[in-house]
């Protein structure tokens, strides 16, 4: 199943990437990942690209297949001498859209570093962007011509912008100002890159970069929204000091993070399928819970996040049955939609579903039900009387799950918290029996809801530790907690093989 690099120097690496906590923070997974990768010592597959990349910008010369260090440059920090290490498929084209941001300059690299995986890369600049770094760098990064001008008649004559966008095999957009995504989210083409952006068919990646305020402002959380409900994904923004020396989320993402996010969208197919043969079960959605035949009681749940989670396991290889109460969502690709409507509907599906290896439950299931439906529409009375619905509890299909014979290996469940969210989240997982909570507030400190917007953020409650993973996507929220699923379902993979191996050893003794 998971594909893991054998023999590699992990301690080295690590001391080279400046310690446990840098491994953490560019892999985004705990101190016990850690723990548990020295022990095997070695890494996830999906850990390869990342730490190839961020060694590199370090200075050091890795081999890509054993990660092994061969040496450091000269100029360790990013802007050394770096080996090619290309393959023999045709390369691929980016148009590398730099906006203008302090962070432009971390354009650079990541053109630099696309390159070494058989990249080829055409920059586009923004009249912005032109004040913190010159064309001519970036050319000479990319040995190819900069555009930077909409109505330049030598480069309408070379290559038109039509062609430009139509060329690519992927736009990226690194550092996405607040700006260039409103002018984006609106369609406006008042300049090359916004042109650029209306007329390209590929797909789009956005590593934005901004003041942590403009980050949180409304107008620019609507205007990520539009763009992400479009399709276009995002990379980042970090949290961390800024350049105007504010602290907050804003930064843009590591040059290594954005290749590697780059390297998903050109080949979604080349994600490991290190889930394949494994079953997931997914619960999304709200129920819907009937008064009568007209009438019911529902919640504003999307199905945003449990879809996208469904969508994450299926790319990475799992088989996945997702059960969703009525959303207005599309299917996601390579997943079972079974469609219910009430809680009790959605916990025969999910038995009906098992066995499974994971099992998430990202629903809004309805805590009560109407005990007796009526199966006709309810009349008025005429005397003024409403009439007295009893509700009764709805099953709790997290917790029917997690204590079932044929109970999934991982059992995730979601904690929406009006107060105390890390608290009441542990105690909510100790009385649902899971083995992870995903925490997030209902209400935002803004006062916007998480039901229904494309934006989450949340804790992940894993026993002991808790990871926070700061606004992002739902996208991206859910490729981060496959992630993590992907790395326990190793753990547990292999200590039963290890299990396996013991008790062939035993019954060959006997
Ligand atoms: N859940 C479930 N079945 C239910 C209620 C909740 O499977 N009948 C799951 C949800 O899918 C989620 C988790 O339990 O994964 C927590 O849901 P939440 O609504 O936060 O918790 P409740 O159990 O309803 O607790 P309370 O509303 O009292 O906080």
């Amino acid at each position: 199943m998971n594909e893991y690099m054998k023999n590699c120097d992990l301690a080295a690496i690590i001391t080279a990437l400046g310690g446990r906590q840098a491994l953490q923070d560019l892999l985004d997974v705990g101190p016990s990942a850690i723990s548990n990768y020295l022990a095997r010592g070695e890494l996830p597959q999906r850990a390869h690209a990342p730490v190839c990349e961020a060694l590199r910008l370090r200075g050091y010369q890795v081999h890509p297949g054993s990660l092994e260090i061969l040496g450091q440059t000269q100029l360790a920090g990013g802007t050394g001498p770096t080996t090619n290490f290309r393959s023999d498929r045709p390369a691929q084209r980016v148009l590398l859209i730099v906006g203008g941001g302090i962070a432009a300059y971390k354009a650079l690299e990541v053109a630099r570093r696309l390159q070494d995986h058989n990249v080829e890369v055409t920059g586009v600049m923004t009249t912005g962007a032109q004040q913190f770094i010159t064309p001519l760098s970036l050319a000479a990064l990319t040995a190819s011509q900069v555009y930077t001008d909409l109505f330049s008649l030598t480069d309408e004559a070379e290559m038109g912008h039509i062609r430009l966008a139509r060329e690519a095999d992927l736009v990226i957009v690194a550092p996405a100002t607040a700006n260039l995504m409103a002018r984006a989210a609106n369609g406006l083409a008042d300049d090359l890159a916004t042109t650029i952006l209306l007329a390209t068919t590929a797909p789009v990646l956005m590593a934005p970069a901004m003041n942590p305020a403009m980050w949180q402002h409304p107008a620019t959380a609507e205007n990520v929204a539009r763009l992400a409900n479009r399709g276009i994904q995002f990379v980042g923004p970090t949290a961390g000091d800024m350049a105007c020396g504010e602290d907050g989320v804003g930064r843009l993402a590591e040059p290594a993070a954005i290749v590697q996010a780059a390297l998903n969208c050109l080949s979604a197919d080349s994600q490991p399928d290190d889930l394949s043969g494994l079953h997931a079960i997914v619960t999304s959605g709200p129920t819907v819970e009937p008064i009568d035949s007209v009438r019911f009681i529902a919640n504003r749940s999307s199905g945003k996040q449990g879809h996208a989670i469904a969508s994450a396991l299926a790319a990475r290889g799992a088989e996945v049955t997702l059960v969703s109460g009525p959303v207005s969502l599309p299917a996601p690709a390579n997943v079972r939609l079974v469609q219910v409507e009430s809680a009790t509907e959605m916990l025969a599906a999910c038995e009906a579903a098992l066995p499974a290896d994971i099992a998430v439950c990202a629903a809004a299931v309805a805590d009560w039900r109407v005990e007796n439906a009526s199966s006709g529409k309810l009349k008025k009375t005429g005397n003024g009387q409403p009439p007295s619905l009893t509700l009764v509890e709805n099953p709790d299909i997290l917790n029917s799950l997690s204590t079932h014979q044929l109970r999934p290996d991982l059992v995730i469940g979601f904690a929406a918290e009006a107060s105390d969210l890390q608290d009441n989240a542990r105690a909510k997982l100790a009385r649902k029996g899971c083995d992870w909570i995903v925490a997030n507030a209902v209400t935002r400190s803004d006062g916007s809801s998480v039901f229904n917007s494309d934006m989450n953020s949340a804790s992940l409650i894993t026993g002991e530790t808790a990871i926070d993973w700061p606004m992002m996507t739902k996208a991206e929220l859910a490729v981060r907690l496959v992630n993590h699923i992907t790395d326990h379902m190793a753990d547990r993979l292999q200590a039963a093989t290890l299990r396996d191996l013991v008790s062939q050893s035993a019954s060959n003794r006997t």
